[in-house]
C-alpha cells in the first residue's frame, strides 16, 4: 500500500509525493474496480511480510501462499475489467 501503484486506491490522499495522481485516477475508476485493486495491494503487503520472514535456507511456502493470492487478486480484476 506504500506504493505509487497504489494511488488509485488512496483516492482521499490529498498531497504528499503522490501530487494529484490519487485524485485523478479516482476520478476514472469505478468504487468496484478500486475494491479489487484494494484487495491487490493488501494481499501484496502480507506477502511482502511473509518473504521478510524468510531466511537463509528458510521455509519459503507460507509466502508462497500469500503470492498465490495476490496472483488471484489480479486475475478476479481482469476477469472483470477491460481497456478497449
Ligand atoms: C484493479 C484492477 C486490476 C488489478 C488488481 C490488476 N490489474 Fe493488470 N490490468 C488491469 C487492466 C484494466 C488492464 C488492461 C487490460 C486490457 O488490455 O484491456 C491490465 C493489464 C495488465 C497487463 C498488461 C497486459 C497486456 O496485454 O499488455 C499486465 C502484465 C498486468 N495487468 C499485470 C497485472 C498483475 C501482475 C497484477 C497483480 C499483481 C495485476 N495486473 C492486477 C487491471 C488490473
Amino acid at each position: 500500500m506504500a506504493s505509487s501503484g497504489a494511488a488509485a486506491c488512496k483516492p482521499n490522499a490529498k498531497s504528499g509525493e503522490l501530487g494529484d495522481m490519487p485524485a485523478m485516477m479516482a476520478h476514472h475508476m469505478p468504487d468496484e474496480m478500486r475494491a479489487l485493486g484494494l484487495t491487490m495491494h493488501e494481499q501484496a503487503s502480507k506477502f511482502a511480510q511473509e518473504a521478510s520472514k524468510i531466511g537463509p535456507g528458510g521455509d519459503m511456502r507460507p509466502a508462497l501462499a500469500e503470492l498465490s493470492q495476490v496472483v488471484q487478486a489480479c486475475n478476479a480484476c481482469h476477469a472483470a475489467y477491460r481497456l478497449d
